[in-house]
């Protein structure tokens, strides 16, 4: 069941040119457009004169044209024009979705019912651009969204799946605690590593070499929005009591799950950093670092998913380290019955 009264990332706002952009989000066709003056739009990606996919039609000014006989819509999803006659059926609109931009990411509300910008996560680091240097991309995995809420829940196999840049060793020996904020909606799992080994992501953009201090704290707010702090310090200097931590190096990791249709899920990623700030080079050594894991990530759930669906039973030992993706199940779990009760 999909979780639909919330906000999903439907694209970044790098992926919007002059062509309107296909996605596929919680089972529906959506058509993605940024207009001349700038605005983002996204309406049904169905025309409803013959079905043909608005996505593959022209942006035109404001307004989005149909690529088969062009029937035009503007931004509201009310059709203004159609071939040959001036009369416009009055059922020729189409469901306009609302939408959210906040730096480099679009979000998209799902729901039937009015937006709650409340449920939207405040990501000032995607903002600030003085502040934080951001890259980004986006995957589509051919795996159910639960299986990508397992990965990123479980970082421990860092240690295994990314040995060349992000995983030391130490990763999945070092033990993680898990607290549920039933209140707020997260999922936090804390995993402190003390005068660890530097992995090559971080020893190349820091400067710093052989044992660090080396932090992974998660905040995870189902169903799509996780957030990764990194913090990487010399040994033995932790923030200060005042909570100032300028000696430390940080990044947000953010990951934005978005599921697409039964066993496909999109999975979008922003890592902003507060050092090297503009610095290009840092940039695109981050963004292939990033990207390669992000593909270790794909490859493996790929294989996963084929392999599950192979099985009648789905049978599972689970660990320790599992206690912040058993959490995160237990509350999408409750979302969705609270979703079905109301
Ligand atoms: S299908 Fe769009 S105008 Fe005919
Ligand atoms: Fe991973």
């Amino acid at each position: 069941m999909y979780l639909r009264e919330n906000w999903y990332v439907a694209a970044l706002t790098s992926e919007l040119d002059a062509k309107p952009l296909s996605r596929q989000i919680l089972g529906e066709h959506v058509a993605i457009f940024r207009s001349e003056s700038g605005r983002v739009t996204a309406l049904a990606d169905q025309c409803p004169h013959r079905g043909y996919p608005l996505s593959l039609g022209t942006i035109v000014g404001e307004q989005l044209v149909c690529g088969y006989h062009g029937f035009t819509f503007d931004g509201s999803g009310t059709c203004v024009a159609v071939p040959g006659q001036d009369r416009i059926p009055s059922r020729a609109d189409v469901r306009r979705y609302a939408l959210k931009e906040q730096g480099i990411l679009v979000w998209i509300w799902m729901g039937h019912g009015e937006p709650d910008e409340s449920k939207l996560p405040p990501t000032p680091w995607l903002t600030e651009a003085e502040n934080w240097s951001t890259v980004s991309g986006v995957a589509k995995i051919s795996a159910s969204f639960d299986l990508l809420v397992d990965n990123l829940l479980d970082l421990s196999h860092e240690t295994f799946l990314h040995s060349g840049s992000i995983g030391t060793p130490e990763v999945a020996t070092t033990p993680l605690e898990v607290e549920v904020d039933e209140e707020n909606h997260v999922v936090r799992v804390f995993r402190h590593m003390n005068a660890v080994e530097c992995p090559p992501f971080y020893a190349r953009t820091t400067g710093l070499h052989g044992k660090i201090d080396r932090w992974q704290d998660i905040d995870y707010t189902p169903p799509g929005h996780y957030l990764l702090h990194a913090r990487i310090a010399p040994v033995g200097q932790p923030p200060l009591p005042d909570g100032t931590d300028d000696h430390a190096y940080h990044m947000k990791i953010f990951y934005g799950l978005t599921p697409s249709s039964e066993g496909k899920v999109y999975d979008f990623w922003a890592l902003a950093r507060d050092f090297c700030v503009g610095d290009d080079e840092i940039d695109r050594f981050l963004e292939k670092m990033q990207t390669s894991v992000v593909q270790e990530d794909v490859d493996a759930l790929n294989i996963l998913q084929s392999r599950t669906d192979e099985r009648r039973e789905v049978s599972e030992v689970s660990v320790k380290i599992d206690r912040g993706g058993l959490a995160a199940r237990r509350m999408l779990a409750s979302m969705a019955d609270a979703q079905s009760a109301s």
